[in-house]
């Protein structure tokens, strides 16, 4: 039997933890039910996950920084290091492998770590571009069945989401409109930084270009301190998507998750005047969703750098929230941040009669630790909150409305075929260019 096959039957025949004999795992880790783990990207972001791991086995790291591995060599000593994920996806004893190196790699090591059937966690945002979601949406869909996926959304975990989400579908502003997520994080660069120096002998540079067009060396990019390295390169079009794959991810997740919607049949977006180098910073987007089972069509915005939704009363200073969303339903607002929520009823049934809270047995119980969701889905049901199908759907909206950006019209979106139905130009821009030598397909 494979070694995932076991872990997996192993706990939903409800066995718990199962002695095997010595030598039934392919890992090195002695017999147990724990997973082998490949961490690629071992610093910044990749620390927040150190806790939840310690259940399970971290048999590979891999760093373009020989340093950074270093350094997680001495939390991880067992493990075989790697300075090419390519080489460290060859190890035959992974189940599973993370992912927190920068986001012109996501898609790359998530889709060829899929190929080989390995779960995969990758950090936010999970594409860089509309193809690329839509290439690793579709390779989990085939694969449901045998692995499990989530992206790096963590703050899903906190209970106020699925209260926003229960209010919601609960009808606690009447049928729903719209919904505006927003984000107020500003960091205005001109253009890639100019060559400076030669990299360090640590870092292999080329590597962590990867599969991005060729820019030169500058340690700018390096100057960040840990888990927040991300903001030194995601604003340039060729390493990340700004604002939109950063706190967007995190900011639309609190409206994605309370509104069931799937692909965008229209996008249209403006904002900075278009820099071929970098992302815009103010930008607005939106985009309309038809109706489904229990709501009707609505419009979703997404607002970033300096671009606001309208307050719905003058005595609400939406500005003092930094990241959150409003909703808007026919009697009234829900306004929420991250942690908490606010309800403003308006309509003239605004006594709040039509509402009836559900009781406390039918709230959605608790996610708990959001790596954890993902370890012990691998394991059992498979079942994780922000699988590549939830928060594909929902990157390729928020990277579809750059594309609106930067054609400045609004577009027809078929989501079926991933093209757009009336401007080829946007067309050529849903997927990116690589540098030869790199395939999303290994
Ligand atoms: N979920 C969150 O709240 C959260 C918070 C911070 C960062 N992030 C995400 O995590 C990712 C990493 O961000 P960061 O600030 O830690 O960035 P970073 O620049 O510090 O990179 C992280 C690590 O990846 C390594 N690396 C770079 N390219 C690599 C490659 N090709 N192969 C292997 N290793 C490589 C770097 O040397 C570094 O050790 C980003 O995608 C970012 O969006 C998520």
């Amino acid at each position: 039997m494979q070694r995932r096959q076991f872990l997996k039957s192993a706990v939903v025949t409800g066995t718990g933890l199962v002695i095997l004999p010595s030598g039934t795992l392919r890992g090195a880790g002695a017999p147990s039910n724990k997973l082998n783990i490949a961490l690629i990207g071992t610093w910044g972001r990749s620390h927040a996950y150190h806790g939840s791991l310690a259940d399970e086995n971290v048999v590979a790291l891999c760093d373009v920084d020989e340093n950074h591995l270093a350094s997680a060599a001495e939390k991880f000593p067992h493990a075989k290091k790697y300075v090419d994920w390519r080489e460290c996806l060859e190890q035959q004893d992974l189940d599973a492998v993370m992912v927190a190196t920068p986001d012109h790699t996501h898609a790359f090591i998530s889709s060829w770590a899929l190929n080989r059937d390995l779960h995969v966690y990758c950090e936010k945002p999970l594409a860089n571009c509309v193809a690329e979601a839509r290439l690793l949406r579709a390779k989990y869909l085939k694969k449901k069945h045998k692995l499990a996926t989530q992206v790096g959304m963590q703050r899903h975990a906190i209970p106020n989401f699925n209260r926003v989400r229960e209010l919601i579908k609960d009808g606690v502003i009447g049928e729903l409109r719209n919904v505006r997520a927003w984000g107020n994080r500003q960091l205005r660069r001109p253009g890639y930084l100019p060559a400076q120096g030669r990299p360090p002998k640590h870092l292999n540079y080329d590597l962590w270009l990867g599969p991005s067009p060729y820019h030169p060396y500058n340690p700018g990019y390096f100057s960040g301190g840990p888990g927040m390295n991300c903001l030194q390169w995601n604003m340039y079009w060729d390493f990340g998507s700004g604002q939109v794959g950063d706190m967007g991810s995190h900011t639309m997740d609190l409206a994605w998750n309370a509104i069931d919607a799937k692909l965008p049949t229209s996008a249209k977006g403006e904002g900075d005047p278009f820099n071929p180098e970098v992302t815009p910073v103010e930008l607005e987007t939106s985009f309309e969703h038809p109706a489904n089972d229990w709501r009707p069509a609505v419009r979703v915005y997404w607002y970033q750098g300096g671009a606001m939704p309208t307050p719905p009363k003058r005595f609400i200073d939406l500005n003092k929230i930094g990241h959150g969303a409003m909703f808007k339903g026919t009697e009234g607002f829900l306004v929420a941040d991250f942690n908490s929520r606010l309800i403003l009823p308006l309509g003239k049934n605004g006594d709040m009669t039509y509402y009836k809270p559900r009781p406390k047995e039918k709230l959605i119980p608790a996610l708990g630790n959001f790596i954890k969701e993902w370890t012990k889905a691998c394991k059992g049901d498979l079942k994780t909150s922000c699988d590549f199908e939830y928060s594909g759907n929902m990157i390729e909206q928020l990277l579809l409305g750059l594309v609106a950006y930067r054609v400045g019209e609004t577009l027809e979106y078929d989501g079926k075929n991933g093209c757009v139905t009336n401007n080829s130009a946007a067309n050529e821009l849903l997927s990116n260019t690589y540098r030869p030598g790199w395939t999303l397909e290994g």
